[in-house]
């Protein structure tokens, strides 16, 4: 038997910076969609660690992904290892939300990788708002509307860019005037300008991102044949968004546990206010041609999104192999 390689690659943020191409982001966090709905993954719920004391929490992801059918992809196991911190910045020059990822191949259990998983985190979920957008939205959108212009609105205008090119017209909001500011100068390229809230609201394609519990967008705002991307709501009690606009809308999940406990829908679900049979499917469902929304000109058509470990092992096993290939990181024999 040769010598096996017990090699574990360290990729620090610069590093995944170094290799990330969101088209193949894209890519991988659809194919985890799909590799969802074909019951071809495992994605236990995710482990909650509240530590009251110190004013934060740890969240455990674990997740499996089989091959892909192409072969390009081996199959990946892995864990992230997140955490939320509010008071880090003011308290410790730190920021709230640290993420490590661990891929591991499946048939060994060697650690492959270790990797800052905060980039991986911004990144792949960026890219499943704008694989949403390829499935649910209309063709050729003309505007891009963000209700919150913070870290994970400049990842997903970059997705966005993957599907749609520099062609949209973009519209940032946010409550604080220099987050638009930002936005605006330093990622638009020219095609983007700051608005009201209603204004970003009112454009073809709306993705909302803010940490709130209370809805900042309204119904009336919505155009008909808009598409949503509520990607704030992520833990219980989180609300974006006026109910009424569910009710309007094809909604479209990440995961059913999930999004029931934690999505845009949960505070409308437990106030009696909206019914899971509302819901049309799951995103993976879609992506495979298991469900079809059959679009009319006013349809308006909703992702909520709460973030799977699914995306995270997917975008995670292509990084992976891009360092692999260019020889970035630091390759250790870290396991005994
Ligand atoms: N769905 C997912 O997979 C996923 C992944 C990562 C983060 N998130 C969630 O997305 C949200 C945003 O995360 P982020 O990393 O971009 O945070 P961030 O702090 O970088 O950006 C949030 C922005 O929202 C703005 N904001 C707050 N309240 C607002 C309001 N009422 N109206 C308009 N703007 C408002 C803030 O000023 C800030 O600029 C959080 O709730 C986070 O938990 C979801």
């Amino acid at each position: 038997m040769d010598t096996p390689n017990k090699q574990t690659l360290i990729l620090s943020a610069r590093d995944v910076r170094s290799i990330l191409s969101m088209k193949d982001a894209v890519g991988a966090v659809e194919l985890a969609f799909a590799e969802h709905a074909r019951g071809a993954a495992m994605m236990p719920p995710k482990v909650y660690l509240s530590l009251d004391a110190y004013a934060g929490d740890f969240r455990a992801m674990p997740s499996y992904i089989g091959a892909s059918a192409d072969a390009a992809h081996p199959a990946a196991a892995g864990v992230k290892w997140v955490n939320s911190h509010p008071e880090n910045p003011a308290r410790f020059g730190l920021p709230c939300v640290m993420g490590v990822y661990v891929l591991s191949d499946p048939a060994t259990a060697l650690p492959l990788a270790i990797l800052d998983a905060t980039v991986l985190t911004a990144a792949r979920t960026g890219a499943a708002a704008a694989v949403a957008s390829r499935w649910l939205a209309k063709p050729a959108p003309k505007s891009i509307g963000f209700v919150g212009a913070g870290v994970q609105a400049r990842w997903m205008l970059d997705a966005h860019r993957v599907i749609y090119g520099d062609a949209l017209e973009i519209v940032a909001a946010d409550v604080r005037p220099e987050a638009t500011q930002a936005f605006v100068s330093e990622h638009c390229g020219g095609r983007g300008r700051i608005g009201s809230i209603e204004e970003a609201a009112g454009c073809d394609l709306v993705c909302t991102s803010t940490p709130g519990r209370t809805p900042v967008v309204q119904r009336a705002w919505i155009k008909p044949g808009a598409h949503l991307n509520a990607m704030g709501a992520d833990g219980p009690g989180k609300q974006e968004l006026d109910p009424a606009i569910l009710d309007a809308a094809v909604v479209v999940i990440d995961e059913h546990h999930q999004a029931t406990h934690s999505g845009e829908i949960n505070v409308p679900i437990a106030e009696g206010r909206y019914r899971e049979e509302q819901l049309f499917g799951t995103l993976g469902e879609v992506v495979t041609g298991k469900r079809k929304v059959e679009r009319r000109a006013d349809t308006i058509t909703l992702f909520d999104s709460t973030g799977l470990a699914l995306q995270d092992v997917a975008l995670a096993r292509v990084l992976y192999a891009a360092a692999k290939a260019r020889g970035v990181g630091t390759a250790i024999e870290l396991v005994g």
